[in-house]
């Protein structure tokens, strides 16, 4: 191959930098089982949602001004004033809550492989230390554009800390760095997530990485695939993660993507769910608002807060509950690490922890009278009761064997003659009256709904769904 200046430097550049080794290693040679699914889309989706906050972050700095007599004004500058600066702010919102969305289906992704059992105890910790840190970065962020709902939520949420005994009252006024929240919290909070937060979110999801590469990934069925290999020790069923998986993460970046602009172009409020109204006015220190709650991702772990009626035991409640998801590589006792192959209790366990959650989240956005207080309290115990029974009913279920290689799942191409038979059963054909010349693909007949075939189906995916339960 004839040498040219660009391979002359690419050589020299690669004789002192291990890239060639890095990409085999961590992609092009890296084995994943052949079996993801949808839920293995996640990962991905977050690495993408964190670049996207932090490019559109660097774009909204330009403009922002740290201050509180200034930060609300420059916040409506940049969405009137600067050249797409609407766009750059609305990813930047939008790609909050989408953040959280995604987070939250990869985690629940963990929770129904296992993927936290051993050996991946420390991916999930890493996890749950980026899940922190997350956190942290949202409600920090929230108070910069200085509004009602960024002021007042501060307030509440950084005097929780002086429900603690003895050093309650100076840590919040330590936080704040004010007896109130003041120009002095604005400036802190700005400074730890503009770079210090993000900076730990990048080095974590590093660990993350490194982590899970180390070990390699869990998959549907929950079995390990490198127990079986090649003469090359190649898992059996391993394919390599490029251009396999580059290649299908890219249809799942393209439909998020989809959602993602259509939140962005017509609805970046979400009804109040992603922006409040409230935060469209300016912070006034003097004036409370009449309802406080936090976004939509904080609300199940603020209901929990709320359904204590002690305030220093509603703190506790609160850590307590994202404190617990540490815990779960230990709690969960069971032979098997995915649903497909537990017991019935783990599986309604799940359902109830589900509903429970999304309840929670709703009633963290209510007002807190009282019959919303019993329903919290009521979710927090199936919450708490899902984590902290675990090691007694995991024991205690009998799982199903698991078979030593990767089951196969439905081919499309297996899929779409079964998909194309149910939907001709719950069709009927009906002939077109008065409209030959507009008859679909040429054909003198329309398919109607057919309720005795729709029942049949839905009976049959009952029944199917059923008997995974059992
Ligand atoms: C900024 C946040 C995060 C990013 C960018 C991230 C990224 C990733 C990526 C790229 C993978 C490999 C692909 C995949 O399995 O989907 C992965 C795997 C994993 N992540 Fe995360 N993650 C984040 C947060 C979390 C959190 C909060 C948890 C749970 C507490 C978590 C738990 C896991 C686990 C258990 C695996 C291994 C899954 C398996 O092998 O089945 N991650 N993560």
């Amino acid at each position: 191959m004839k040498t040219t200046r660009l391979t002359t430097c690419a050589n020299w550049f690669l004789d002192r930098f291990p890239l060639t080794k890095l990409w085999n290693e961590h992609m092009a040679h890296y084995y994943a089982p052949k079996n993801f699914n949808f839920w293995y889309f996640f990962g991905s989706l977050a690495l993408m949602v964190l670049v996207n906050q932090i490019l559109t972050g660097i774009l909204l700095t330009m403009n922002y001004k740290p201050d509180a007599q200034l930060a609300f004004d420059s916040v409506e500058y940049i969405m009137r004033d600067v050249n797409w600066g609407w766009l750059v702010r609305y990813m930047h919102s939008t790609g909050a809550s989408a953040f959280f969305i995604v987070i939250y289906l990869h985690m629940f992704r963990g929770l129904i492989y296992g993927s936290y059992k051993h050996p991946r105890e420390l991916i999930w910790i890493f996890g749950m230390l980026l899940f922190l840190a997350l956190m942290a970065e949202a409600f920090m962020g929230y108070l910069l554009p200085w509004g009602q709902m960024s002021y007042w939520g501060a307030q509440v949420i950084i005097s929780l800390f002086s429900a603690i005994p003895i050093v309650g009252d100076d840590l919040s006024l330590w936080i704040r760095g004010d007896y109130v929240v003041s120009d002095a919290t604005l400036n802190r909070f700005f400074a730890f997530h503009v770079i210090a937060v993000p900076l730990a979110l990048v080095m974590l999801v590093f660990l993350h990485i490194v982590a899970l590469h180390e070990v390699g990934s869990n998959n549907p069925d929950g079995v390990e695939i490198k127990k079986y290999k090649d003469k090359e020790g190649i898992p059996l069923d391993g394919i390599p993660f490029h251009p396999y998986y580059t290649v299908k993460d890219l249809v799942g970046v393209g439909v998020f993507l989809i959602f993602f602009a259509t939140i962005i172009f017509y609805l970046p409020e979400v009804g109040g769910f992603f922006l409040e109204a409230d935060n469209f006015v300016p912070a006034d220190p003097m004036k409370t608002p009449e309802h406080i709650a936090p976004l939509w991702y904080f609300t199940p772990f603020y209901a929990i807060l709320r359904a204590v009626p002690d305030k220093f035991a509603g703190v506790i409640a609160m850590f307590g509950s994202i404190a617990v998801l540490f815990l779960l590589p230990w709690l969960d006792r069971s032979p098997v690490k995915s649903v497909r192959y537990r017991g019935s209790i783990f599986k309604k366990a799940l359902a109830l922890f589900v509903v429970s959650f999304v309840a929670l989240g709703y009633l963290g956005t209510q007002p807190a009278t009282p019959s919303a207080t019993q329903f919290a309290r009521f979710f927090s115990l199936i919450y708490f009761g899902f984590f902290l029974l675990m090691p007694i009913y995991t024991r205690w279920e009998k799982a199903k064997p698991v078979p030593s290689r990767l089951t196969k799942p439905l081919s499309a191409v297996e899929l779409i003659p079964a998909l194309r038979a149910a939907l001709n059963e719950m069709t009927v054909a009906a002939p077109i009256q008065g409209h030959q010349s507009h008859t679909f693909i040429g054909s003198e007949f329309r398919r109607k709904p057919n309720p005795e075939g729709i029942r049949n189906v839905l009976v049959r995916l009952a029944k199917k769904i059923k008997a995974s339960f059992d």
